[in-house]
């Protein structure tokens, strides 16, 4: 996947955020890219904004609903032939953090529904195609530290559904060329310093349907503002990433053929070898606190 040009990518979660960016870098490599996003407005004004760098278009798309995947892939496939790319990268967290046993069945339904069920619909829905169309290809899942490397231990569901995707994506890897496929997968660390994204309001796209039960307890830290004072307070670095810049960094993974696309791999492998020394012991791992920025 070294030449994007003339590709065709589908980035879910594109409108905002890291995967505006993602969309950005990819139509400067010439591909052509369908941004699939459940917030239409938002969607629609990015479709407007990017049109100048290249062949761009929206689908409104739920990635939790299966139905709703499977005819992005059907417009994908009539409208442009193939996917090339496919870039799992919507997700939320369940919001406000807390103690493990204070999240309700409807935070982890919400949460492993738009970040583990959006990942699988995606890949049940593109790589048979993918694999039918016979072009090389990636599957990228954009998961993060906070689970994919250790928990964050007060973001215990959202840190749980990264670990899963992160395995999944891996497992997803192996298959691909066991099965001998032109496809590959990758899985990208959003990282490099503070992300100032809409993800810290994610309840903004919550289902009605899957709302709590009962009022949250509040818990620290749960804007990006409190989130970076705290950070600063403790004397810990507080740059915030330019959004561009990381969608560049990590299509230029995509392009590496790299399998884990991160900045900061070496404090990522130095926590990750104090968990395998704790875990081999038989001892509770250090989380992210301890190891990740
Ligand atoms: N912001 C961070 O600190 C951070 C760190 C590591 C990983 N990530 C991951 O990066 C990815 C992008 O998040 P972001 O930080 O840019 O947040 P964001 O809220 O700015 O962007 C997420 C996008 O996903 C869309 N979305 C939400 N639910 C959807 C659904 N059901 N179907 C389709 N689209 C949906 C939103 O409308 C939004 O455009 C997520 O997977 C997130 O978990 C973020």
């Amino acid at each position: 996947m070294d030449d994007l040009s003339g590709k065709v990518a589908v980035v879910t979660g594109g409108a905002a955020g890291i995967g505006r960016g993602i969309v950005g870098a990819l139509l400067d490599e010439g591909c052509r890219v369908v941004i699939a996003d459940i917030e239409a407005p938002v969607l629609a004004a990015a479709v407007a904004e990017l049109a100048g760098r290249g062949d761009v278009r929206g689908v409104v798309t739920d990635v939790s609903d299966p139905v709703s995947v499977a005819a992005l892939a059907d417009q994908v496939y009539d409208e442009l032939g193939a996917c090339n790319v496919l870039w799992n990268n919507a997700g939320v967290t369940s919001g406000g953090g807390g103690n493990p046993w204070e999240q309700e069945p409807n935070d982890w339904r919400w949460c492993f529904g738009v970040n583990v069920f959006g990942t699988a619909n995606g890949v049940l829905e593109f790589v048979p195609r993918m694999i039918a169309g016979d072009e090389p290809g990636v599957v990228v899942t954009t998961s993060s530290g906070d689970g994919g490397i250790a928990p964050v231990p007060y973001a215990s569901v959202y840190a749980s559904s990264k670990a899963a995707i992160s395995c999944f994506t891996e497992a997803l890897a192996h298959q691909f060329i066991a099965q001998k496929t032109k496809l590959r997968a990758a899985v990208f660390y959003p990282s490099g310093g503070l992300l100032e994204t809409g993800l810290w309001e994610a309840q903004r796209n919550r289902p009605a349907e899957l709302a709590r039960v009962r009022p949250r307890p509040p818990a620290p830290g749960t804007t990006f503002a409190e989130f970076r004072e705290a950070l600063a307070a403790a004397g810990r670095p507080t740059d915030i990433v330019d959004l561009d810049e990381l969608g560049r960094f990590a299509v230029q993974g995509v392009k590496d053929g790299r399998f884990v696309i991160s900045h900061n791999l070496d404090a990522a492998g130095a926590l990750l070898h104090a968990r395998a020394d704790a875990i081999a012991d038989g001892q509770l791992p250090p989380s992210a606190l301890e190891g990740l920025t």
